[in-house]
């Protein structure tokens, strides 16, 4: 039996995914991981991540279990050294155990990681006693994984790259909220596969950073993408919002295929949806398709639209499972505590 003073509190956090409008897509410092652009991102009310943190002075070592299964290798190596960033913030030594769960296919380009880390963060952090405000949580949860640090807000995100190096540069990167009153469309997730994807988001990303001769203007682009979308979102106009969108999705995908070898998370069952969705469009339906690391297809629509939306990628691609989502809320802590 544990005495009293071994026993800390446990913390559970709660965070979901979020989709990027506007892509992040390659780091420019790896170690602290400062994206190269810009990022805008619609956080998600469907498969949250919860996770629960406690610090265990008596424990080895870091206990970290993913939907039950102790982790092992680099996700775990991922975890562990994230948990080490926030001790050493805190000034705190002991292990901790640390349970997952993930109602999202993780590794499917779904953005697991992005809810993982944010609820990570927000629990880790509470369990070794600082309390951060929401920026200096999203730069934390940043550290973890990039597009984490967009789940820490509800609703529509910007993530800033941020300039200079080091310290300045991870002081000055870091997401916030993006208001827009009233706008709430939907978005219909096309799950096409829901495995494990071949190549990791950060090997792909490295891979185009450094071989893909599309990648610089992509990345200039990218950021005209984000002065737009940003109009559009003020105006509520779902249309423009979608149309730059689809553009800069397709365009970060174009960047990968050019990569040294190539980079293709897009299969056949996604270009169907693809074509579904210009079908739609081209039948007076406001339909526009996302795409992150996999093959997997989100479409924004209007609410009103969004059973047809479904409807039209099912038969686009049989067998894929269909879902619709909103926008959700960012991370929270849980009033209950695990064990
Ligand atoms: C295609 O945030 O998963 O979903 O920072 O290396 O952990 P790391 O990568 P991650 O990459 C997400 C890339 C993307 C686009 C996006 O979410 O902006």
């Amino acid at each position: 039996m544990p005495t009293d003073q071994q026993v800390e509190a446990a913390v559970t956090a709660v965070a979901h995914p979020n989709i990027a409008l506007i892509k992040y897509w390659g780091k420019r410092d790896e170690r602290l991981m400062i994206p190269y652009t810009d990022s805008l991102s619609m956080t998600l009310d469907v498969y949250p991540t919860i996770t629960t943190v406690r610090l265990s002075p008596a424990a080895p070592a870091d206990d970290v279990r993913l939907d039950g299964a102790p982790a092992e290798g680099e996700p775990r190596q991922r975890v562990v050294d994230f948990l080490d960033l926030v001790r050493g913030m805190a000034g705190r030594g002991e292990p901790a155990v640390v349970d997952t769960r993930n109602a999202v296919p993780t590794g499917a380009g779904l953005a697991s990681s992005a809810s993982g880390f944010a609820a990570l963060a927000l629990a880790a952090a509470a369990a070794c006693g600082l309390d951060l405000a929401p920026t200096a949580l999203s730069r934390l949860a940043r550290r973890g994984s990039v597009s984490a640090a967009r789940s820490v807000f509800e609703g529509f995100v910007l993530c800033h790259a941020g300039r200079g190096a080091g310290t300045a540069a991870d002081l000055a990167s870091y997401a916030e909220p993006v208001p827009v009153p009233g706008f709430d469309p939907a978005l219909v997730i096309a799950l096409v596969n829901a495995g494990p994807k071949a190549v990791s988001s950060r090997a792909a990303m490295r891979r185009t950073v450094e071989t893909s001769p599309l990648y610089r203007s992509w990345a200039t682009s990218s950021g005209h993408d984000l002065f737009e979308i940003r109009a559009a979102l003020r105006r509520g106009d779902l249309d423009a919002v979608g149309e730059v969108a689809e553009r800069n999705a397709l365009g970060m995908h174009a960047t990968m295929l050019a990569a040294r070898p190539a980079v293709r998370y897009l299969s056949p069952a996604t270009v169907a949806v693809l074509d579904g969705v210009l079908r739609l469009r081209a039948d007076g339906v406001s339909a526009y398709a996302t795409m992150d690391a996999g093959p997997n297809v989100k479409v924004l629509c209007h609410q009103a639209d969004a059973a047809r939306v479904a409807e039209t990628v099912r038969a686009a691609a049989p067998g894929c499972s269909v879902l619709t989502a909103r926008r959700g809320p960012g991370s929270h802590l849980r009033a209950e505590t695990g064990q």
